[in-house]
């Protein structure tokens, strides 16, 4: 299997509701990125790794560094998928420039093909900087965590109608300024048809709408990771249960010194 390329991906989008939406999850280690890889089509670094993996309060304190040695391990972890890395809070908004040096550093250190990043109309002079100089983008609008100093809550947006329009205009101002793909998170439905409908990039919902182009969650999240999630979130598994079961039954086990029975030490030779 020869790893997907952003135009193979782009092609979706001119086969119209034909198409084979696009499959994405989050990655953030080469062994997740193993299992998942044959299963989707893009695997997303996110800086949702700052609450899942480090335990920070939200995505604002996630650094570069940060990025770039989980971005290494998921694209060291798989061979088919695009590996698509955040940008963190603080690393690109300044100016074009700097998104590019951010941008640049992830794509060489890592070897992912794609960076994403969080903002509509106000973006749209850096995506047109980055795809340009080659560095293929992907937009996310809607609910952004990043700015949840500014949002106060990881509520749904879109639900007044200037808010609901602004949304469709800054995915539409991303697009026209060559992002290949646009995330649209926690907004109502209408507003992420209108996405889709409105711009040429796939629209990759979360939290938005089936009608997508294509669909990504959390990976934590699906597996039933953790007990609270946003009311978006399906749960394919229940791993915590599952964890601690396995827990329970080791602790147990070695409290009773039943564990490690013959099967797990070693013999001497004679
Ligand atoms: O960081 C992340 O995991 C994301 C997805 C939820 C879209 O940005
Ligand atoms: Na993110």
């Amino acid at each position: 299997m020869k790893r997907l390329t952003v135009p193979a991906i782009q092609r979706r989008k001119v086969d119209g509701a034909t198409a084979k939406p696009v499959v994405m999850l989050t990655a953030y280690t080469a062994r997740m990125a193993q299992l998942l890889d044959p299963h989707c089509d893009m695997l997303l670094v996110g800086d949702s790794l700052g609450q899942v993996i480090y335990g920070l309060p939200s995505t604002v304190p996630v650094t570069l560094e940060m990025m770039a040695a989980h971005g290494a391990a998921v694209v060291r972890g798989s061979y088919h998928s695009i590996v698509v890395i955040d940008m963190p809070f603080g690393s690109y908004e300044a100016s074009p420039e700097q998104a590019f040096a951010s941008a640049a550093r992830l794509l060489k250190e890592t070897g992912a093909a794609a960076v994403k990043l969080e903002g509509g109309a106000a973006m749209a002079p850096t995506v047109r900087f980055l795809t340009e100089r080659g560095i293929p983008v992907v937009g996310h609008v809607g609910l952004t965590p990043q700015a949840i100093n500014i949002l106060g809550s990881y509520a749904a947006r879109g639900r007044s109608g200037a808010e609901a329009d602004k949304i469709v205009s800054d995915a539409v101002a991303l697009d026209q300024a060559g992002a290949f793909a646009v995330v649209v998170e926690g907004v109502v439905e209408p507003i992420a048809i209108a996405v889709t409908e409105a711009v040429s990039a796939i629209v990759i919902g979360i939290g938005a709408s089936a009608q997508c182009d294509g669909q990504v969650l959390v990976t934590e999240d699906m597996l039933g990771l953790f007990e609270r999630t946003a009311r978006f979130v399906k749960k394919y598994e229940n791993l915590a249960g599952v964890i601690e079961t396995a827990v329970k039954s080791y602790s147990a086990e070695v409290s009773a010194r039943s564990f490690p029975s013959a099967d797990q030490t070693y013999a001497p030779k004679d």
